[in-house]
């Protein structure tokens, strides 16, 4: 791969399918499979929903721009990003710059199938149909920088593994 599409980064809304498409994707690849909550999470010694509750979401996307920016620096890894990690410039050009963007997409529907009951997502607590509902909402163009853009809906993990191995090939 060139130096500019080192890594695979996978980035869309929470249900999109990231850490599962990004697990059977590293494999495929021969890659390292990294997924930045769980690298935030061993850093801060705390689950994602703690850090929001103890310190606030504001503290929570400085330690995810020093995870990315940590992360970024090394190669040949599927990184599956948490849904609000695109939100900051400054992490869409560590992204950028890092490897291939890839942004998975998944109806509303498919989403709040796949959260419902998750408590570990802060920001879908509550009445779950309406905060993906309106999230989504104030997300519709977050996810348009990344120069690969997947729908997930109607197809397959493989499938989608397929299409991204391609891409990522072609890359190269
Ligand atoms: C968030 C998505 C989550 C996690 C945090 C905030 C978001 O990751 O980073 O709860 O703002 O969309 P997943 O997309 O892996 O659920």
């Amino acid at each position: 791969m060139s130096t500019a599409n080192k890594n695979v980064i996978l980035v869309g809304f929470m249900g999109s399918g990231k850490t599962t498409v990004g697990k059977r994707l590293a494999h495929a690849l021969g890659w390292t499979f990294v997924d930045s909550d769980h690298a935030i999470e061993a850093h801060e010694g705390m689950a994602v929903r703690d850090i929001f509750q103890s310190e606030g979401e504001a503290y929570f996307r400085q330690a995810e721009t020093e995870t990315l920016r940590r992360l970024l620096s090394s190669e040949n890894q599927v990184i599956a990003t948490g849904g609000g990690a695109v939100l900051k410039e400054e992490n869409r050009k560590l992204m950028l710059e890092g490897g291939l963007v890839v942004a998975l997409k998944a109806s509303e529907a498919t989403v709040v199938k796949r959260v419902r009951g998750d408590e570990s997502r802060p920001l879908l607590q509550g009445d779950v149909e309406e905060r993906v509902r309106s999230l989504m909402l104030a997300r519709k163009t977050a996810y348009d920088f990344a120069p690969v853009q997947i729908d997930t809906d109607g197809r397959s993990v493989e499938e989608i593994v397929k299409l991204i191995a391609e891409k990522t090939a072609n890359a190269v």
